[in-house]
């Protein structure tokens, strides 16, 4: 090729790719494609003023928002199970306060309130947005703030009369056609208690049952730990379990009946009345020391539990239709939390909130 040739041709090629390829990289500065916005919905952002506010809150409006302020005992966990596991969609939980102004609920943990409430947001509130009291010890161990008597739109609570119920566990119809199998026992009582306060009723109650028969005592209370993945394994292994609760008030029925229920061994409870349990659980499947005029009699009973093998039998009929589910602390109270807001846009406030806790 002559050089005047490559001047009449290949300079302007040149050129014009030059070009082209100036204006395709302007191109995709400016106009990002779809493509590359971050994956899924729930990561992308638009800044608006200073404030963050998730994409699909704007897009999406049947999206319910709820901001977890205080972790419960200052423990994380997970926040994007809701759809995953416990199959309620339609939930965004965030920790991130910034999303304040457009949650529609914000949780709280009562014990994890500070006396002077220095802790509670302090931007007025918005109109839509409800404040969840959130509580899972009883009356009797949990702080008196009455300073939040006014403050809650709902009650998350493991009584029955509380807006978002949620028990300790419930007893489920088993999909599973297999019949239940005991496990080996080889202890009669079993006790695993790390909280001990010799005025307890339930220390009380146990300072007189084993004058009359053995109980294998484990725990922090007889400086005897054990770790947590052998709890169950040891519970299995007794034909019965003291279900005694720290205190005693309606519905507050805690994984100490569910737990030993679950692994298939007979829970002798001490807690709300025998009719109250007889609300969550069949009243052939646990013993109730309330079903007996002295702790002496109850050991009398148990005994003659352990010599009759069909009678014991008979407190595991439930077991061929049902088996039992216990709540996953926290993650499943949050997803329920923000389902039922999700299906509840009514006004609501709770104006006596100590009161009706402790009445
Ligand atoms: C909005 O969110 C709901 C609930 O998660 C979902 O079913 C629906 O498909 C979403 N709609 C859009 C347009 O993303
Ligand atoms: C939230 O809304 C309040 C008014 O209701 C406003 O004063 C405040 O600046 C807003 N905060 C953010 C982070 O947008
Ligand atoms: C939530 O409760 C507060 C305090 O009682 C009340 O001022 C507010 O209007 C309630 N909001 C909703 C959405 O029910």
């Amino acid at each position: 090729m002559s050089k005047t040739a490559v001047n009449k041709i290949l300079k302007p090629l040149l050129l014009g790719t030059f070009i082209f390829g100036c204006f395709v990289t302007l191109f995709f500065m400016y106009f990002k494609p779809s493509t590359s916005w971050p994956y899924g919905p729930i990561e992308s952002t638009i800044y608006t003023e200073q404030v963050k506010i998730p994409f699909f809150s704007r897009s999406n409006k049947s999206m319910t928002i709820l901001l977890v302020w205080l972790w419960p005992y200052g423990q994380t966990y997970d926040l994007t199970a809701c759809s995953s596991i416990f199959n309620i969609e339609g939930c965004f939980i965030t920790a991130d306060k910034n999303l304040y102004n457009i949650s529609d609920g914000i949780l709280f943990h009562h014990q994890s309130i500070a006396d002077d409430l220095s802790n509670l947001p302090t931007l007025q509130r918005p109109s839509f947005q409800k404040w969840i009291w959130m509580n899972f010890e009883s009356p009797s161990h949990s702080t008196n703030l009455p300073s939040i008597a006014k403050l809650f739109n709902l009650t998350l609570n493991y009584r029955q009369d509380a807006d978002i119920k949620v028990p300790y566990g419930s007893i489920i119809p088993s999909e599973t056609k297999e019949d239940f199998v005991l496990p080996k026992k080889d202890k009669l009582i079993c006790w695993i208690v790390s909280n001990w306060k010799k005025d307890h009723v339930r220390a009380k109650y146990y300072n007189k049952l084993h004058k009359h028969i053995e109980v294998h005592t484990y725990g922090r209370a007889f400086g005897k730990r054990i770790p947590d993945k052998d709890l169950n394994s040891i519970m299995a292994s007794c034909k019965f379990y003291l279900a005694f609760e720290n205190s005693i008030h309606k519905d507050y029925i805690t994984e100490k009946l569910y737990n030993p229920l679950s692994v298939g061994t007979v829970p002798v409870v001490l807690g709300p009345p025998r009719q109250n349990y007889e609300k969550f659980i069949q009243g052939d499947a646990f013993i109730h020391v309330d079903d007996f005029n002295s702790p002496k009699d109850l050991a009398e009973y148990l005994m003659l539990l352990d010599e009759n093998e069909e009678m014991y039998l008979g407190y595991f009929k439930w077991r061929r239709l049902f088996k039992v589910k216990t709540v996953h602390f926290w993650a499943e109270h949050t997803c329920l939390a923000c389902d039922y807001l999700s299906r509840h846009k009514e006004y609501r406030a709770i104006n006596d909130l100590d009161k009706w806790y402790r009445g």
